[in-house]
């Protein structure tokens, strides 16, 4: 199955979901993606403090770079997370139907106990607000790495 994460700059939500899912997940049978709406970041390296609080947790993402959402992700992932309601919106204007629609979900439905149902942009923010982004992230792809491997076997 394929996983893709999106936020808007895709360097500083989006790859931390991308590195701690992909963490989570058995790589022989999961892939693990992330992309912005916008395109502001392309070819970037993630934001310098999304790649500190994630190696403070063991997980480095300094690898990865950024890049826009195209059309054809559609076709290429299972499933689709939108990180904000903007980012959910953006995504589904760009659906071509049903089926496209059908991959997207907004990230934080995967954890409907939690107090926040987006992850908010910590890109003005400071270091805590990083910190708290790490926390929602990690707790909700926790949800969603246990859902997947569910749905997997019971599709056996
Ligand atoms: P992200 O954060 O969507 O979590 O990657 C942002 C990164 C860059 C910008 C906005 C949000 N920007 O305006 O450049």
């Amino acid at each position: 199955m394929k996983i893709l994460m999106v936020c808007l700059g895709n360097i500083c939500r989006s790859p931390l979901a991308h590195g701690i899912l992909e963490s989570k997940l058995d790589p022989s049978r999961f892939t693990v993606d992330s992309a912005g709406t916008a395109n502001y970041h392309i070819g970037e390296p993630p934001d310098e403090r999304s790649i500190k609080v994630a190696s403070e947790n063991k997980i480095d993402i300094s690898q990865q770079r950024g890049r826009q959402f195209v059309i054809s992700d559609f076709d290429k992932f299972d499933q689709i997370y939108a990180m904000d309601r903007a980012n959910f919106k953006d995504l589904k204007q760009m659906a071509r139907n049903e089926k496209d629609l059908s991959k997207l979900s907004l990230f934080m439905d995967s954890h409907p106990d939690s107090p926040f149902q987006e992850v908010p942009d910590p890109y003005y923010g400071d270091m805590s607000d990083f910190e708290l982004a790490f926390d929602l992230i990690e707790s909700t792809c926790e949800r969603i790495a246990r859902n997947l491997y569910s749905f997997i076997e019971n599709r056996k």
